[in-house]
């Protein structure tokens, strides 16, 4: 029955919340491998063996809201706030240009208001002097941010839904309206944004029903990227003592997603990788086809402190993942260690 149910998957337009949910519950280990090779076959079928390589700087962690889950909320007193500058910023997107890659991400918690004209002469710097595609993910922002980023050279946003539980969402977001959160996602793709989005795996008390349903927003949201995560306590918030998301289950919703959302671009996260050690290859194993590395300048690095054991993932990482996984290194990449 389990099998009948993956086969649909290819031609089935319409899905019920229970459908879904009896996807991400595969009954035997056998059911559980048959879900993962035929993810990887949708995957290797739509996009290849080649692993897309991108690269993000993390600018800066001051935060205005105080999400209950991650370590940047503006509660947590204990953490050293930083903002780099535009010279600090450009130095380390030139090295991610130097390693042949050429999609940035320029992320940081959400901003004041009054950040919007230095975000934009980053973007403007940027564009004039590399030859790079750039994603903000920079939380959320009125309308007329996204259109000036879009029209400063911005190509894609990357704004995760992270649960589209209601009950759930409100009540790890004491800053945050679900609906408005959608809104957003439709004003960015209205300013002509690719969209990017996602969510959160094992927060407390979310249901396998409730990951079925996130997996159908995405879908119907028709999002290019989709970036999915387990939860990570992190010191300084509320969720500090809480157990992280559970690494089967979340790579099953990686497995079910590439699956309802055929040709998106899914990366192996950083959350993964601090998960478990082989996490990152995992991930890239159950559907995933990209990977982001991180390249925040060392002495700042440590304080872009979302969860605890943020795993490091730099070029050399990366490429261990993607060996390990057996798939391939992209060829405009400049990985030194390349036999
Ligand atoms: N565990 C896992 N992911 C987290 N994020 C924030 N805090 C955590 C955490 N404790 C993710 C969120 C958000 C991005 C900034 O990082 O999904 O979109
Ligand atoms: Fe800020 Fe984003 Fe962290 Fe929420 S998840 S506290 S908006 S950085």
């Amino acid at each position: 029955a389990y099998g009948d149910a993956l086969l649909r998957c290819r031609d089935q337009q319409d899905w019920t919340v229970e459908e879904v949910t009896y996807l991400l519950s595969p009954p035997t280990v056998e059911d559980e491998e048959a879900l993962r090779l035929s993810a990887e076959a949708l995957r290797q079928e739509t996009l290849g063996d080649v692993v897309d390589v991108r690269g993000a700087v993390e600018f800066g962690n001051i935060c205005r809201k105080d999400c209950h889950y991650c370590g940047l909320r503006k509660s947590n007193i204990q953490l050293t706030r930083y903002r780099l500058d535009l010279e600090k910023t450009m130095q380390a997107i030139e090295d991610i240009y130097n390693m042949g890659i050429r999609t940035v991400i320029l992320q940081s918690g959400e901003e004041q208001e009054n950040e919007t004209a230095s975000i934009i002469k980053m973007i403007e710097a940027i564009k004039e002097r590399f030859k790079l595609r750039i994603t903000l993910s920079l939380g959320e922002r009125s309308l007329a941010d996204y259109k000036a980023f879009r029209q400063a050279g911005a190509n894609n946003y990357l704004l995760r839904i992270e649960t589209t539980d209601h009950e759930l969402f409100s009540k790890v977001h004491p800053d945050d309206d679900l609906e408005e959160r959608m809104q957003h996602l439709l004003w960015l793709r209205e300013a002509g944004f690719l969209l990017g989005t996602g969510g959160l795996v094992g927060l407390p008390g979310q249901k396998v029903a409730s990951l079925a349903q996130d997996i159908l927003y995405w879908r119907q949201l028709g999002a290019n990227m989709i970036g999915i995560g387990p939860f990570l306590p992190a010191a300084g918030t509320p969720l500090a003592n809480q157990p992280a998301g559970d690494l089967a289950i979340t790579l099953r919703v990686y497995a079910v997603t590439r699956l309802l959302c055929g040709r998106v671009f899914i990366p192996s996260t950083t959350a993964l990788a601090s998960l478990h050690p082989d996490g990152q290859r995992l991930g890239l194993q159950w559907g995933a086809n990209s990977i982001m590395l991180t390249h925040t300048p060392e002495e700042v690095r440590s304080h872009y402190h979302l969860y605890k054991n943020k795993a490091k993932v730099d070029l050399d990482f990366a490429c261990r993942s993607i060996l390990e996984a057996k798939r391939e290194i992209p060829a405009y990449l400049n990985w030194p260690t390349r036999k």
